[in-house]
């Protein structure tokens, strides 16, 4: 990773020290001393104390209050990064924002486009910026493609897919936060998917319209544990998005048909540059080998690539990725994937406003498994 220039290392706060604070962790160490992470708060008090040792946090603080109230002594925080259960994220993201401090929320950034645009208002009134974690946009490859598609290099997308074919068990639903609506607001679509759809919309553009159909098949839980949609963007190509918990060989598959190649990109949690592929179209071999040559290299996706980015936003001063206007877009689509699922409609952009229940919840007007709310989703639109 190339050095990144900060007049003094960026001081960073950590919420929850669970699972992923750890890829925190060792993501901030991976920026060489230009950030690290100077306080830590959980509810689990041996659970903090455990990652403060391993990671030489020197402060440690019962709860977000007192750590907003005394970490800013020694000097400012520059941001403060999310690892919280889902339905922590708003509450949470408000209080640091409306102290004028930067927030990184782990995925998915809220529960609800309501809670999203909450965040929003309180992201002007504090004049500080939100940004979601999205860390397989930032790996070489996809800043390629991101070129690629710009300068239509393989012609027009015609389609595409976008797949999260990953296996979770009985036991990993115990924990209690997983498979419910108001605490992880969605099953695979909202948790998992949503590292593939905002990978995709990142690299293709806006979405135009969504068609979706969702079921829960096999695990004890409220939400779905598989989805299916067709997503037609608004270049024109058309997107096959499937989501599913419930997949023993499992897959994190993009797949993009240009006029001229076909790129894919096979993983799982994180790629380097030998997960992608690309294959040209009969006649287009040596434009195809002289684009795919092209810069960057080398850089695979995880958190590390994306700390390094806002890292260098931070010491400019500029926006941090991923902003609201982006995260929403791919908040919005997965709203959309629930509303037509429960609904049968089609969904487009801008259909799912406070008059709404899609925009309040994704489980909106009921999934037709819960047999006390399926009377309903006949009769209420998106
Ligand atoms: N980007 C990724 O690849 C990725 C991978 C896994 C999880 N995640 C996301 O990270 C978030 C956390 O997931 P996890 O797997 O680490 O969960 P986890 O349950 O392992 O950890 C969450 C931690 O938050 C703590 N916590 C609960 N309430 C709190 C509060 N009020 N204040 C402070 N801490 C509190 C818990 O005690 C726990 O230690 C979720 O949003 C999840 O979707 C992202």
């Amino acid at each position: 990773m190339t050095s990144i220039d900060t007049a003094r290392p960026l001081r960073i706060a950590l919420v929850g020290t669970g699972g992923i604070a750890a890829v925190h962790a060792e993501g901030i160490a991976q920026l060489h001393g230009a950030a690290h992470i100077v306080a830590a708060t959980d509810i689990d008090p041996d659970r903090l104390q455990a990652f403060c040792a391993e990671w030489q946090v020197a402060n440690s603080f019962a709860s977000l209050e007192q750590l907003l109230d005394d970490a800013n002594v020694d000097g400012p925080l520059d941001i403060v990064h999310l690892c919280s259960p889902p339905g922590l994220h708003k509450e949470q993201a408000i209080a640091i924002l409306l102290r004028g401090i930067n927030v990184l929320s782990e995925k998915p950034p809220a529960l609800s486009l309501q809670e999203f645009d909450e965040i929003r208002t309180a992201e002007k009134t504090g004049g500080a910026s939100f940004a979601t974690v999205s860390q397989h946009r930032f790996g070489g490859r996809a800043l390629w493609l991101r070129d690629v598609v710009a300068e239509a290099s393989f012609g027009r997308l015609l389609t595409g897919v976008c797949n999260t074919l990953w296996f979770r068990p009985d036991a990993y639903f115990e924990v209690p936060w997983r498979g419910k609506w108001n605490v992880e607001g969605g099953g695979p679509t909202m948790g998992h998917g949503i590292h593939q759809i905002d990978t995709m919309l990142s690299l293709v553009g806006d979405w135009a319209e969504v068609v979706g159909v969702a079921s829960r098949l096999a695990r004890d839980v409220e939400t779905e544990d598989v989805s299916h949609a067709i997503v037609m963007l608004e270049g024109g190509a058309v997107i096959s998005v499937v989501n599913s918990l419930l997949s023993p060989r499992e897959t994190s598959y993009l797949r993009f048909d240009f006029e001229y190649a076909t790129v894919e990109l096979e993983h799982l949690y994180g790629y380097s540059d030998d997960n992608w592929r690309v294959t040209p179209a009969p006649g287009y071999e040596d434009l195809v080998a002289e684009v795919a040559a092209r810069g960057p290299h080398g850089q695979g996706s995880g958190h590390a690539a994306q700390f390094a980015v806002i890292a260098r936003a931070l010491a400019a001063g500029q926006p941090l990725p991923v902003d609201t206007a982006s995260a929403r877009r791919t908040l919005e689509l997965i709203a959309g994937i629930y509303a037509s699922a429960f609904t049968g409609v089609r969904v487009r952009p801008g259909d799912i406003d406070a008059t709404s229940p899609f925009y309040f919840s994704m489980e909106g007007s009921g999934a037709p498994w819960v047999a006390t709310r399926m009377a309903t989703t006949a009769t209420v639109g998106v």
